[in-house]
């Protein structure tokens, strides 16, 4: 049994037909033209549709081709038409329709090409539905590893969160997993079947990131020929997860509050409101209420975007973590042949500031995994400064917002500016690996687009 709308502007046709496939099990709607079997349409789903061509207002072929722009999930099409139309039966087909009936036609005719069409558009869905399921199972939980009382805790707060539509910011430390809790929040939520969309507001200039986030209209700027869509209308329904939100552009800023505020904001050059629905969870490794302080992010904006707050502490206030940290990252690198990890190099892994956190560590594994030849990792295979346990007193300066470890961790080297340090730092990274940002990221243990920006604030990007 399959759900049938008949459209036909001759009244006795459109019974007829409707009597005959009542009777053989479908439920049938009809209308009198292409317009109102639009609107139909848009109410609800149907599995075939059985169009008359010539009709007033709008015609079968005018209604396949809106159908074949605007339909999520449209239905299979059996165009019904008078000799006189078979060419433009013929243009029906080219246009996706099952396949056409001329009339004066049989009813058990009809009956038999119903059922194939219906048939047809089951599997369409069955398909569908398949994939989508297959979406879901594929971008599954991330593997969160908490053992200390810190990350229990978040993990709880995580779990709380999850649920409502409350933006949540989240703040941490370079490499201490905030895009991983960001991704948990909406796995966990009821949008998890909608889309996970994230937009580094580091990586982009101020016009592009407006024209990334909003999107724009055709001709809105040299460039953008057609219209293109913005990230805050792709997340529509699901969530948006803004990385590095301190980053943001002052002008953006307002525009973001006051899409936030009203739900809805305008295309760069465009006129029309578009109406969005969107959980937005932001991340920095920046002091938030510094950022306000100094006058680079607007405090009613803040308000906004941090209804509930997530602390991610550095892995060296909670070093209960890294020892299963490493064995679960080592299991990533590497999967089931992944080396052991001998004592003495647990314990130096253990008590190493890790500057970079998580991805530092992980970084770390990445080389000794290559390293390691006779399946465990020593001492041997442990960078000099984690075995001498010799932090590097960089990342820990200008990425770490309460500034308590920071200031200790630059005690021996006493400088007169942490600024300059840290340039110093970036500078030799630089050198070492030939001014390959990609290697000078990770031999700093910092994300690509924290280097980009520091190298921006640095102006050290037009080397
Ligand atoms: N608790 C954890 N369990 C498992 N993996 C983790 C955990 N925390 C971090 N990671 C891993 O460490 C790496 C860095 O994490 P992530 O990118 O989420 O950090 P971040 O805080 O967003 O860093 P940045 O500020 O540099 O963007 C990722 O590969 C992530 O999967
Ligand atoms: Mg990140």
């Amino acid at each position: 049994m399959a759900k049938l709308l008949v459209v036909d502007d001759e009244s006795n046709l459109r019974m007829v037909v409707q009597k005959e496939m009542s009777r053989q099990g479908h439920e049938v709607g009809t209308a009198s033209d292409g317009e109102e079997a639009w609107e139909k349409l848009e109410e609800q789903d149907y599995d075939v549709l059985l169009c008359d061509i010539n009709m007033p207002r709008l015609d079968g072929i005018a209604l396949l081709r809106r159908m074949r722009e605007r339909s999520q999930h449209p239905p299979e099409v059996i165009m019904l038409t008078g000799q006189a139309t078979v060419e433009t039966a013929i243009e029906a087909m080219k246009l996706g329709a099952y396949d056409y009936l001329t009339k004066p036609y049989r009813i058990t005719e009809l009956a038999v090409l119903v059922t194939q069409a219906a048939d047809k558009q089951k599997l369409k869905i069955d398909n569908q539905r398949l994939r989508a399921q297959l979406e879901r199972t594929h971008s599954s939980m991330p593997e969160i590893i908490g053992e200390s009382r810190q990350m229990k805790e978040i993990l709880r707060l995580v779990q709380r969160v999850a649920h409502s539509d409350t933006s949540v910011l989240i703040t941490g430390e370079s490499g201490t997993g905030k895009e991983l809790i960001a991704q948990a929040i909406h796995r966990l939520s009821p949008r998890n079947s909608r889309s996970f969309v994230d937009l580094n507001c580091a990586a982009l200039q101020d016009t592009l990131l407006e024209s990334e986030l909003f999107g724009h209209e055709a001709g809105a700027f040299s460039g953008a020929r057609a219209r293109k869509l913005g990230l805050f209308e792709m997340a529509d329904s699901g969530t948006l997860f803004l990385d590095e939100i301190m980053e943001m552009p002052a002008a953006l800023q307002s525009k973001l509050l006051r899409a936030l505020e009203t739900r809805s904001f305008f295309r760069v050059g465009g006129v029309k409101k578009v109406d969005v629905d969107v959980r937005l969870l932001a991340a920095t490794n920046r002091n938030p209420q510094q950022s306000i302080h100094d006058g680079v992010f607007r405090a009613d904006l803040l308000y906004r975007v941090n209804s509930f707050e997530i602390h991610i502490p550095p892995l060296r206030e909670r070093r209960e973590d890294i020892e299963p940290l490493a064995r679960h990252l080592l299991q990533k690198i590497a999967g089931p042949s992944a080396p052991d990890l001998a004592p003495s190099a647990i314990d130096a892994l253990t008590s190493y500031s890790w500057t970079g956190n998580v991805r530092h560590l992980r970084n770390c594994l990445e080389r000794a995994v290559l390293l390691a030849d006779n399946g465990q990792i020593t001492l041997k295979e442990l960078p000099p400064d984690v075995v001498n346990n010799k932090s590097e007193p960089m990342v820990s300066v200008s990425y770490n917002s309460s500034g308590e470890t920071s200031t200790t961790s630059f005690q021996n080297s006493a400088p007169a500016n942490l600024r300059d340090v840290e340039r110093q730092q970036i500078l030799s990274a630089l050198e070492q690996t030939s001014w390959h940002r990609g290697k000078t990221a990770e031999l700093l243990g910092i994300s690509p687009s924290t280097l980009y920006r520091r190298l921006r604030e640095y102006d050290l990007d037009s080397r």
